[in-house]
């Protein structure tokens, strides 16, 4: 007859690939029980959005029949996990995690990126919510084709629901103030400080923030006051676009801000006719990044007029023509981010418990640490 240790010693083999330890040790076998030979438990993965979920599913399904003969009742969930640092907790204790999406130059799709990897993240079942930064020039609203006005009740503005994203923009407000963006950066960052604590997010797995373009003054404010889980840079394959890209990344390492990934948008356009891939603006140039500072490339979004139409119409790519290979790559990104994401908190949990036990830092510090920093 099996046994509970069997079972253990078993799943103990089976580890997760991206975050390299086994799932026994990481905590996700729950409600483990055997009944006349049969073994029930539930697998509790770190993120709805995994890539690697099936691939666990089917490694755990394996050692089960590793042992023998047994009969296997599987219940597969998701709990994401924690990815900010305990001190920031004042500011949001329901929000997992803050990933805001960044750029060194404007115009290169942060908001087309952040309003998709929302809108994906949320469809696998994650708990969303999306600020729009940019309060010079929201476009978030325009983008999810968004008119309402929000309500305001016991103090706290609640955000408008989108597709099941929870969704705040000043662009929200001005028909209300009557005035465009024209706010210095302090104020700036003062708004964008209000919408984290006067709306009312609840509980969140990831709240994605739409900075600002640059590495000027309000992105700057924002890393160093918004208690961010990770940064995603957006770039273009242009050299111009890479090299801004390359000082956003060094603006935010020495904040000691993690870096999620670089996404390279416009990556290149998927010929209709022949099936090829036609690289304008040359070829490789995120990924060329992501090496130079070891950071994760997350993905290539190809250049195609129904993502720009999309963005347009209100209707974005992962709604509009979900499926097509230009909203597969936002899926697929989206997956590699919240993989990403688990990585990150695993990592901080590791960093707390060391700190807890007394042991130095270091001792857990990750192979996925940035090793090249730009000194500008
Ligand atoms: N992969 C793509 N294919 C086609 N058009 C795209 C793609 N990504 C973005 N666009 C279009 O490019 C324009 C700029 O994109 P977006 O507004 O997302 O950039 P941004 O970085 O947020 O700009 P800003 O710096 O002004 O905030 C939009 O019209 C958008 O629809
Ligand atoms: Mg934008």
């Amino acid at each position: 007859m099996v046994t509970v240790d069997q079972v253990m010693s078993s799943l103990k083999k089976v580890v997760d690939p991206e975050l390299h330890k086994d799932i026994v040790s990481m905590g996700m076998v729950k409600d483990l029980a055997i009944n006349d030979g049969k073994v029930a438990f539930t697998l509790e993965l770190t993120t709805p959005a995994c890539p690697f979920n099936s691939e666990i599913e089917q490694d755990v399904r394996n050692a089960i029949a590793s042992i023998g003969e047994t009969e296997l009742n599987l219940k597969v969930t998701a709990r994401v996990m924690e990815g900010r640092a305990i001190s920031m907790d004042e500011i949001l204790p329901g929000v997992k995690n803050i990933i805001a999406v960044a750029s060194g130059k404007g115009g290169v799709g942060k908001t087309t990126v952040s309003v998709n990897l929302a809108l994906t993240l949320a469809k696998t079942g994650a708990k969303v919510g999306l600020l729009d930064a940019d309060v010079y020039g929201p476009s978030v609203p325009l983008m999810l084709g968004l008119k309402q006005t929000p309500q305001v009740t016991n103090n706290k503005i609640q955000p408008i629901i989108s597709d099941g994203v929870k969704v705040i923009s000043m662009g929200f407000f001005y028909e209300q103030s009557q005035q465009a963006g024209i706010y210095r950066g302090p104020i700036v960052s003062g708004i964008v400080k209000q919408f984290l604590t006067d709306v009312n997010w609840g509980d969140l797995d990831y709240l994605i923030i739409d900075l600002p373009p640059g590495t000027g003054d309000a992105p700057l404010t924002m890393a160093q006051t918004i208690p961010i889980t990770g940064i995603l840079i957006v770039t273009t394959p242009q050299e111009v676009a890479m090299n801004v890209a390359v000082k956003a990344i060094g603006m935010f390492n020495k904040l000691n801000v993690p870096i999620i990934g670089v996404i390279e948008n416009m990556s290149h356009l998927e010929c209709p006719n022949c099936q090829e891939r036609i690289h304008i603006f040359g070829k490789g140039g995120g990924q060329r990044v992501s090496e130079k500072f070891n950071v994760p490339f997350v993905g290539e979004i190809p250049l195609h007029p129904q993502i720009m139409e999309g963005s347009d119409t209100g209707k974005p790519i992962i709604l509009s023509e979900p499926g097509s290979i230009q909203a597969n790559a936002f899926t697929n990104a989206a997956k590699t981010v919240a993989g990403r994401i688990s990585v990150i908190a695993a990592e901080l949990k590791a960093l707390e418990e060391a700190e807890t036990e007394g042991r130095p830092r270091n001792d857990t510090v990750s192979q996925t640490e940035p090793q090249n920093v730009p000194q500008s």
